[in-house]
């Protein structure tokens, strides 16, 4: 008995000698304000005492982050296969955990199905050219509700915001969800979202010391039922109409379908459909607001870089032929949009990871189970890996071949490896298009004649990273 006790302690010793360095327990328990409010940046600065893969213990949690384009490199591309499960926050564990997407345990049957058919019907070349059309209508909408509230202070995240849950909710169900003028409901259904996803990275106190564990002291998870069951009741509806339509046997022409008959037509449960929507609408909502509001921040604060775009813009397009034309051609303006997202990456230490057996990275152990994060926010603020980290400098793309497509490790807004984001080009053509059309319409002032170089750039952590005072601005038309 005492022989199998040594040798259970002593395997666990072995096991843990060879974990990645890191602080244990007192510094994390100091630096707990800073873990709670921005872990992002709190693990940059272990980083740099520990080195580039480290692991915290959290109560009985171990947590290891990457924070060097070495170490992401071998956890998105080299032990991919192992590393590719999904830690599920507790706010989420819910009786509904085996139809996740993006927080799918593991790489399972349906999240693969679900992968397979968001590409072919949302994000393949072929699907972002037959959105265009309603992508073209849902931004002229957008142009012309500016052109009458000019003058006036608008919201920026909330007219985004409605916008693309607009866009999103007619490519997926032909209907729109919200009203522009009605900013009351979009302001709750952002809320809604947001506090999903705030919830689902807020470092759970429970974790830090678990005797208290049990109690749901944050009431985390409560409150991240009461949001899901009021947004599940939107796309309930609309599903109920549809299986109505369908057994009533109402005839829809083949290029008439949508991405909800398609999940019809391959056996989708009603549940299962709630939550893929809900999913696709928190990851593709907030991202792209959060990524144009900090875009249109930098362009604020850098007139002289705001005037090249401009130039370019102008050089290049009209406002008629923005939808139509590859706005990928437009160097410099892209240079812009990955800068941005450089600077502030939307998704900081990506959706975390899970190790689904243990593995080992940079010659240590990782064990089965483990949280990883790849510290994107670290990699692109450290200067060993850029020069002058802390400026928004577009020209440092300029004549570079670095892009965000998950192979250039320095540079992973959008993660890398089989759970690498598959709402790149649809995020991208968002981002592209939105943006070019505000810049091309309309001039942009700050209210009560605020200086744009003193603009607020604090950030605000959750699983995407926003700009802590929201950005208000009044249109004006371009003469
Ligand atoms: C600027 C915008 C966006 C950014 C920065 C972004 C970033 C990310 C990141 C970092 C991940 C995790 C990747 C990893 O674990 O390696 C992710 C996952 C995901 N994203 Fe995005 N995303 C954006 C927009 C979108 C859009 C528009 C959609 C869809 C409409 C979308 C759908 C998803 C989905 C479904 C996943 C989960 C994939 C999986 O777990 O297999 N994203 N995204
Ligand atoms: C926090 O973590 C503890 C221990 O891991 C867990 O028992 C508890 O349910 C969690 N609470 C919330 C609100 O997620
Ligand atoms: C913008 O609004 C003004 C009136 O406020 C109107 O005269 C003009 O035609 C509108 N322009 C467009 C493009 O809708
Ligand atoms: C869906 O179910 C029907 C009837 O059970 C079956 O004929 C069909 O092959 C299934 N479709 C897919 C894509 O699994
Ligand atoms: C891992 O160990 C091998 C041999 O022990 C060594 O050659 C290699 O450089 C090490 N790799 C790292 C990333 O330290
Ligand atoms: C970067 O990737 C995007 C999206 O895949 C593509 O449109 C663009 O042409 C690429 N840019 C460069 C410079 O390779």
């Amino acid at each position: 008995m005492i022989l199998f006790l040594l040798f259970l302690v002593r395997k666990h010793y072995t096991s843990l000698k060879n974990l990645p360095p890191g602080p244990q327990p007192w510094p994390i328990i100091g630096n707990m304000h800073q873990m709670a409010k921005n872990p992002h940046i709190a693990a940059a600065n272990f980083a740099k005492k520990y080195g580039p893969l480290i692991s915290l213990r959290l109560g009985t949690r171990l947590l290891v982050v990457a924070s060097s384009p070495d170490a992401a490199m071998e956890i998105l591309k080299t032990q991919d296969r192992y590393l590719s499960g999904r830690s599920i926050p507790d706010a989420l564990q819910q009786s509904f955990i085996d139809y996740y997407f993006v927080w799918a345990r593991d790489c399972n049957k349906h999240w693969k199905s679900c992968r397979t058919l968001c590409w072919a019907e949302l994000f393949s070349a072929k699907a972002i050219e037959a959105q265009s059309t309603l992508q073209n209508e849902k931004l002229a909408r957008m142009l012309d509700f500016l052109n009458n509230t000019q003058g006036t202070v608008v919201k920026i995240e909330e007219l985004i915001f409605t916008t693309l849950i607009n866009t999103l909710s007619n490519i997926l169900f032909s209907k729109d969800f919200l009203d522009l003028k009605d900013d009351e409901t979009a302001h709750r259904l952002k809320f809604g979202l947001l506090k999903i996803l705030e919830n689902s990275v807020t470092p759970n106190v429970s974790d830090f010391f678990p005797i208290v564990g049990g109690l749901d002291l944050q009431g985390l998870r409560k409150d991240s039922l009461n949001h899901l069951d009021e947004l599940s009741s939107f796309s309930d509806a609309v599903v109920k109409e549809r299986r109505a339509q369908i057994t009533k046997k109402v005839h829809v022409a083949v290029h008439e379908k949508d991405f909800l008959d398609r999940l019809l037509e391959n056996n989708f449960t009603t549940a299962q459909i709630n939550i893929l929507v809900l999913e696709l609408f928190i990851a593709g909502t907030d991202t792209v607001v959060t990524a144009i509001e900090w875009a249109m921040a930098e362009l604020l604060k850098n007139q002289n870089i705001m005037h090249k775009v401009q130039a370019e813009l102008k050089r290049e397009l009209s406002y008629d032929s923005i939808m139509k034309s590859d706005l990928s051609k437009l160097t410099y303006f892209n240079a812009c949009i990955k800068e941005t997202l450089r600077l502030h990456p939307v998704v900081p230490v990506l959706i975390p990871r899970r190790a689904l057996k243990a593995c080992e990275v940079m010659n240590f152990t990782i064990p089965q189970n483990a949280q990883l994060w790849v510290n994107v926010w670290a990699i692109s603020h450290d200067p060993k890996v850029w020069e002058d980290p802390n400026t928004f400098k577009p020209e440092r793309f300029l004549g570079s071949n670095i892009n965000f497509t998950g192979h250039d490790y320095e540079f992973l807004p959008f993660g890398g490896g089989r759970r690498m984001c598959p709402g790149l080009p649809s995020a991208v053509k968002s981002l592209q298009t939105i943006l070019a059309s505000l810049i091309l319409v309309y001039d942009w002032t700050l209210p009560n004649d605020e200086d744009p170089k003193t603009l607020d750039m604090s950030e605000k952590f959750g699983v995407t990273l926003q700009k802590e005072k929201p950005l208000q601005l009044i249109f004006s038309r371009k003469k």
